[in-house]
C-alpha cells in the first residue's frame, strides 16, 4: 500500500476502527459488505488474533464470508446464530433519522435481514454519505430473474404515484450480462434523485410481484459512526439523539495494513 492512506481511506478506516468500541467478548456480529465493511472486519480480525476476542461473525455476502475467514473470524450463518447483538455495516445514504439506502455493492437481500436480526446496527461512513434526503444515489431492487423486465415496467409505473422526482430504472451490468446477486438475483437500480417518503416506498415497492426486496432500511440503524479525512469521528446516537466527537490515532504501520497493496 502507498505510505499515506487517502482522505476517503483514512475516513473510512477510523469510521471501522471506532466501531470496535461497541464490540464485546462472546457477541455475534453481523458483517456488512463493501468497502468501508472491509475495513470493519480488518479491525474485527486484528482484535480476535491479537487479543483473543471470541465473537462469531455473519457475513452478509459471499465476498465478506471469504475475507472473514482470511482474517481468522469464526464465521457462521444466520441460521445457526439465530440472533446477533450487533451489525456493523456501510451504506450509501444515511439521512437525519438514520434511514439508509443500501445495495450498491449488490448485498442488500441478505444486508438487510442480517441487519434486522440484531439488536443493534451501526453504520460506518464517510461524510459523502451523509444527505438532507435520500434519493440521489440511486435505490437498488433486487428482482428475480423470472419475468424481470415486467417488474421493471410494473415499478417505473408505480413510481409515477410516488413522492418522487426521477422514474427511471436501469437493470444493473457486470460487463455484457445481467449482474447476479449471491441468491441468483437481478439487481434493477431506480433513479429517483429525490425519495419524498421513504418509508411509504419502501413498503409499496416490496407489494410488486417479483420484486425480493428493496434498498431503503427504514427505522433499522441505531447508530451512525461518520469519519473524516483527519481521524476525527462524529457518532450520532438516533435513540438518545445525542451527537458526540472523537479521534482515532493510528500508525500506518498497524498489522491491519500489512496485506494491502
Ligand atoms: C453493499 O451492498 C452496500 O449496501 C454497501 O454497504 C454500500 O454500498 C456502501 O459501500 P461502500 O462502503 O463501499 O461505500
Amino acid at each position: 500500500m502507498s505510505d499515506t492512506l487517502s482522505p476517503i481511506d483514512t475516513a473510512k478506516f477510523v469510521a471501522a476502527k471506532k466501531a470496535m468500541d461497541y464490540v464485546e467478548d462472546g457477541m455475534k456480529i453481523g458483517l456488512g459488505t463493501g468497502s468501508t465493511a472491509e475495513w470493519m472486519v480488518r479491525c474485527l480480525g486484528e482484535l480476535v488474533r491479537e487479543e483473543g476476542l471470541n465473537i462469531v461473525g455473519v457475513p452478509t455476502s459471499s465476498r465478506t464470508a471469504e475475507l472473514a475467514r482470511q482474517q481468522g473470524i469464526r464465521v457462521i450463518s444466520l441460521d445457526e446464530a439465530k440472533w446477533l447483538d450487533l451489525t456493523i455495516d456501510g451504506a450509501d445514504e444515511f439521512d437525519g433519522e438514520l434511514n439508509l439506502i443500501k445495495g450498491g455493492g449488490g448485498a442488500l437481500l441478505q444486508e438487510k435481514i442480517v441487519a434486522t436480526a440484531s439488536d443493534q446496527m451501526i453504520v460506518i461512513s464517510d461524510v459523502s454519505k451523509q444527505v438532507d434526503t435520500l434519493g440521489a444515489f440511486p435505490l437498488p431492487v433486487e428482482v428475480i430473474p423470472f419475468g424481470w423486465q415486467t417488474t421493471k415496467a410494473l415499478v417505473e409505473e408505480t413510481l409515477v404515484a410516488m413522492e418522487v422526482l426521477g422514474h427511471q430504472s436501469t437493470l444493473r451490468m457486470n460487463g455484457e450480462a445481467a449482474y447476479v446477486t449471491d441468491e441468483g438475483n437481478h439487481i434493477i437500480d431506480l433513479h429517483l434523485q429525490r425519495i419524498g417518503n421513504a418509508r411509504q416506498l419502501a413498503l409499496v415497492l416490496n407489494q410488486i410481484p417479483g420484486v425480493v426486496e428493496n434498498g431503503l432500511f427504514i427505522d433499522i440503524c441505531d447508530k451512525v459512526i461518520i469519519g473524516h479525512g483527519d481521524g476525527r469521528v462524529t457518532i450520532r446516537d438516533i435513540i438518545s439523539g445525542e451527537e458526540s466527537e472523537d479521534r482515532v490515532e493510528f500508525e500506518e504501520s498497524e498489522n491491519i495494513f500489512a496485506d494491502l497493496d
